[in-house]
């Protein structure tokens, strides 16, 4: 099969629906990361996502809509502080997981009774969720364990020859994936760190948990238990009290005939003078943007990637220590 990918035009748009009316698949833009699309009431089209990325069968897809869809006809939404953060935050980087009315196919939810929802933002997305207009499950357009991808080009090199089509949104402004929130209780619970904070959703709603993961949760995100965000080359990630020891390991690496880079931060990168850098820029926002990026470009790159750990796990520092870690440690 070959794999167009095409700018967002009127032509495309048709195109991308014309395939997801036939139960294709097509990779698709958002603020966050891309996403491999496919119809939400097909079977045959959610099957084929799990295939083109070898995705384990119990992780759940999450559901997009476009900013007009009426979410009462696939949830129930059971708390009103929900219509709060959805006033807030929708469109935008924050998926919430709802009690499911079943309307879904069950191969999308793995059988499961609750529904992970998440209106993008991102210009292009809603022009093709509205010319659809159904919900659009898609997991991130990797193949399975690799780094999300950002740019169209990702989606390409992970996904040549096993799609039709790739809308082209340009670079994702976010660049790590949505906050996952179980709006099923009485406090709202983060199953997924992302761009949309704890301490932003606490200023709305007055409280927040952190989900831990626990077999006994009643509602869980599967996906946290997979190994994730992986580059093709190796890793290992160091604290920021540990530069000295980053810097020995870099140049033992060196020493063996390894080609190393050091991802940081750019107030960290200074300390590394002359060595290689993969720089993630000053801000926890362009960190974010830049996280998957970098990856991407340095496994390319180097024979090892050096992570220097961000100085703490407070607001989207969270989000971007949960992917560190899995991808880099
Ligand atoms: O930003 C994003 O969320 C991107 C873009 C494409 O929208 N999508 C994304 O999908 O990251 P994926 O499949 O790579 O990750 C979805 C996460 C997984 O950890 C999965 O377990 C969790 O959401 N999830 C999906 N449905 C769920 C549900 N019903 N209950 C709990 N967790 C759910
Ligand atoms: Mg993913």
């Amino acid at each position: 099969m070959q794999t167009l990918i095409e700018k967002i035009t009127p032509e495309s748009l048709e195109k991308a629906k014309r395939i997801i009316l036939d139960n294709g698949v097509i990779g698709m833009p958002t603020e966050t990361v891309y996403g491999l699309a496919g119809n939400g009431f097909s079977a045959e089209s959610v099957k084929k996502i799990y295939q083109v990325k070898g995705r384990p069968s119990d992780n759940p897809l999450i559901c997009h809509v476009h900013s007009g869809y009426d979410l009462n006809s696939l949830v129930y939404i059971e708390h009103d502080y929900v219509y709060d953060l959805m006033k807030k935050f929708m469109p935008g980087p924050l998926t919430l997981v709802f009690r499911s009315k079943g309307v879904i196919v069950k191969e999308a939810t793995c059988g499961g009774d609750t529904l992970a929802i998440r209106m993008p933002s991102h210009e292009g997305c809603q022009r093709f969720l509205e010319s659809v207009n159904l919900p659009i499950v898609a997991p991130s357009a990797n193949l399975s364990k690799h780094t999300s991808p950002v740019k169209a080009e990702h989606v390409y090199q992970d996904l040549n020859g096993k799609i039709p089509l790739i809308l082209d949104g340009g670079k994702c402004s976010g660049g790590i994936e949505s906050t996952v929130l179980d709006v099923t209780g009485e406090i709202p619970r983060i199953l997924r760190a992302g761009l949309v904070t704890q301490e932003m959703i606490v200023a709305v709603v007055g409280g927040c948990e952190i989900a831990e993961h626990k077999e006994t949760d009643k509602v869980r995100s599967p996906g946290v238990k997979y190994s994730h965000y992986k580059p093709r080359c190796e890793t290992k990630l160091f604290s920021v009290s540990q530069i000295d020891q980053a810097k020995k390991f870099y140049l033992e690496s060196e020493e063996t005939g390894k080609k190393a880079y050091v991802m940081c931060s750019n107030a960290v990168a200074k300390e590394f003078g002359a060595f290689n850098v993969l720089n993630l820029g000053d801000t926890e926002e362009e960190i974010a943007f830049n996280l998957y990026d970098k990856l991407l470009e340095g496994e390319k790159k180097a024979d090892v990637i050096i992570a220097i750990s961000m100085p703490d796990e407070k607001g989207v520092n969270m989000g971007i220590m949960n992917r560190l870690t899995k991808s880099c440690g």
